[in-house]
């Protein structure tokens, strides 16, 4: 029997840019084709920020929206949580000015840096806050403007990531519906193979620039095998723990990077595709962003209801990976 949930979501919102770039556009910029990136990654297309477009802005949206849901105002909020690595600066926090933006007065506000397993993270310090009595209602926002620090000529990471926001407004569990566990860990030993080299206070801003160290690196195949390996350890642990298997769970979101890896994990959990979220291809890589779009579209669509059992879980740079079970 798994634990009853102290802390429920009581709405979620996403928001994108306008503009979208596709395939097709990448074959035009890059010496790459839609065959290519369809085959390596599942992605068709994904929406990218134009000069006016911030991660502050972005998040902002998606948390209008998750308030709207929730039905509860901004004043309510105890606290703002945005995972992110394309945060608008190094500091104040982007929660910051989204706190602004919203008019969340009352709020504590800060960011952290899970690359794309923020999501899973900022909702297990959520449940913690809430469970401990230290806060009533958190919001937590995944956001990210990938595309500003992807490298345009280098083929084999500018095809897969694209800009978006999703967010989830979290309160007290009306003892039913809620957050039934959650898992994060992570191995510093792994940094080199997945990051952006420049851009804090270890290389100076010129030398930086000039080294082009303000763009992600990936070392893909490295970073792919330790994907699968770790999303499938994450949501095998949690289920485990929990004393569920396949069967007990409706619906498995995994972190949107790639096709193959999403495969790869439901592979692993012994879950038909027919009860895996798949959005990959609409929004490429969206990092801390892709977990809360898709539960946000599931819950729109009629992919996830009330009663549903949802198993999220998601792998990143750091590397950082994590799982959590969520009953709707
Ligand atoms: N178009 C055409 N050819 C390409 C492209 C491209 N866009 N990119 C690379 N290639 C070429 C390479 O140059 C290489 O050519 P070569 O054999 O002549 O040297 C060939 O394709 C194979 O390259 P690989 O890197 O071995 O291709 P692979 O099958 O590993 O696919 C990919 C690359 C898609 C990046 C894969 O490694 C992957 O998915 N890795 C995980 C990436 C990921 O999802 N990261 C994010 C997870 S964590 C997070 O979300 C931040």
């Amino acid at each position: 029997m798994s634990k009853k949930p102290n802390v429920m979501i009581l709405g979620t919102g996403r928001a994108v840019p306008k503009r979208v770039l596709t395939n097709a556009d990448l074959e035009k910029m890059v010496d790459t084709t839609d065959e290519w990136i369809r085959e390596r990654t599942g992605i068709e297309r994904r929406f990218i920020a134009d000069e006016s477009d911030t991660t502050s802005a972005l998040c902002a949206a998606a948390g209008r929206a998750a308030l709207a849901t929730a039905q509860l105002p901004a004043e309510k909020l105890d606290a703002i949580i945005i995972a992110t690595v394309t945060g608008d600066v190094t500091f104040p926090s982007t929660a910051c000015y989204v706190q602004e933006m919203l008019g969340a007065t009352n709020a504590a506000a800060f960011d952290i840096s899970a690359a794309c397993t923020g999501f899973i993270y900022g909702l297990s310090l959520a449940d913690s806050l809430i469970t401990a009595g230290k806060a009533e209602h958190v919001l937590v926002i995944g956001g990210e403007l990938l595309t500003r620090i992807t490298d345009w000529t280098d083929r084999s990471t500018c095809v897969l990531f694209g800009d978006a926001a999703g967010a989830a407004v979290l309160g007290p569990s009306d003892g039913q519906r809620g957050i039934i566990d959650t898992f994060i860990k992570s191995d510093g030993r792994l940094t080199h193979l997945l990051n952006m080299p420049g851009g804090g206070t270890k290389v100076p801003p010129d030398v930086a620039i000039a080294e082009k160290m303000m763009f992600l690196r990936m070392e893909g195949r490295e970073v792919f095998k330790h994907a699968v390996t770790a999303m499938g350890e994450a949501a095998e642990h949690i289920m485990k723990k929990n004393n569920l298997t396949g069967d007990d769970i409706k619906l498995l979101i995994p972190h949107q990077a790639n096709m193959r890896i999403i495969n790869a994990t439901a592979k692993r959990v012994g879950m038909p595709l027919e009860k895996v979220y798949v959005n990959v291809q609409e929004y490429g890589n969206t990092s801390a962003a892709s977990i809360p779009i898709a539960m946000n579209e599931a819950l729109g669509n009629g992919r996830l209801q009330p009663g549903d059992r949802c198993l999220i879980v998601a792998f990143g740079g750091g590397f950082t990976w994590g799982s959590a079970i969520i009953q709707f």
